[in-house]
């Protein structure tokens, strides 16, 4: 009697350690460092790739042909305002995200790439 009450508080113990785990690994902010972490991984990388350079699982087709966020001439041939309104109005095949992102998320993202991806000099030399 007394061993199948054992197996049943066992099998309760593990199944809420389960559930705990679960929760956690689902939760972005303990999967990604941070929201915006989550954001790029979620709305972005799969056309931009997870290291900027638009090798996403969607954006490797020679036809979509995202930026490559990790060259000198990128960051050169485009200011702020333009690639804000880019990723708000969408440009060919990037689709407008002030449909599913607000302003802030939206600017959060930017400074994220560039802060990320951006190459200093120091990298070039
Ligand atoms: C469906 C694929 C796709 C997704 C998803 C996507 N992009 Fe893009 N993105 C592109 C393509 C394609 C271009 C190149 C457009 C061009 O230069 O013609 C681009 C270009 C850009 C540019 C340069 C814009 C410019 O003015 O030339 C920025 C900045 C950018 N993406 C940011 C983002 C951000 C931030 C996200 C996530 C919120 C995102 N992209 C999600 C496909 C995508």
């Amino acid at each position: 009697m007394i061993r199948h009450l054992l197996v049943i508080v066992g099998m309760l113990v593990i199944s809420l350690s389960l559930l705990i785990w679960l929760c956690r690994t689902v939760d972005p902010s303990t999967k990604y460092g941070s929201e915006v972490e989550y954001n790029y991984a979620r709305y972005c990388a799969g056309c931009h790739g997870g290291n900027g350079q638009g090798g996403g699982r969607i954006g490797r087709f020679k036809r979509f042909d995202p930026a490559d966020f990790t060259t000198l001439e990128f960051w050169d041939k485009h200011s702020d305002e333009q690639m804000a309104h880019s990723v708000a109005s969408g440009k060919d095949d990037m689709p407008a995200f002030k449909f599913y992102l607000n302003d802030e998320k939206q600017q959060e993202l930017l400074a994220f790439i560039k802060e990320t991806f951006r190459p200093t000099l120091m990298d070039v030399e």
